[in-house]
């Protein structure tokens, strides 16, 4: 039983979110996700159309997704892998090299992003009609 732990906002979930999530998932046979909170996204200057709750209920119906934790501090990582038994930590490659820290508890694999397109991009263009 292996499994994956990831984190993120994952606001107004698009086709970038769902191909990192199934990938994430394909790794092992149980996905994490750790969902930025509404007050760390503050932290991280990022504010979400979509709550956390909503966010996290949308991510829980999702084929590709086991269970929901809360991200709310940038220190929690270790602590999350240790608990969660976590085997791979999955990020998408414009974090690369960022949680290299944690390869001394999981594997940690960064997978490509999704080409233009993203939350902020969406509401963007949302605004502009
Ligand atoms: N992601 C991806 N491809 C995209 C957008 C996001 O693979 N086009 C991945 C990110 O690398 C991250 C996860 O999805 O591992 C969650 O990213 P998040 O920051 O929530 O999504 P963005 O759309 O990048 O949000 P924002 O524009 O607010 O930064």
């Amino acid at each position: 039983m292996k499994t994956v732990l990831t984190y993120g906002t994952f606001d107004l979930v698009h086709i970038g979110h769902i191909r990192i999530l199934k990938r994430a998932r394909e790794l092992g046979d149980r996905l994490i996700v750790g969902l930025s909170t509404d007050e760390f996204n503050r932290v991280k200057h990022k504010s979400s159309f979509m709550s956390y709750e909503h966010r996290k209920e949308i991510l829980e119906a999702l084929r590709y997704v086991d269970k929901v934790i809360p991200e709310s501090t940038w220190e929690q990582k270790v602590e999350d892998v240790l608990r969660n038994e976590v085997d791979i930590f999955v990020m998408g490659d414009d974090w690369a090299g960022e949680f290299d820290f944690l390869k001394e508890h999981c594997e940690v694999v960064y997978l490509p992003r999704t080409q233009d397109i993203s939350s902020s991009g969406l509401k963007g263009q949302l605004r502009q009609g």
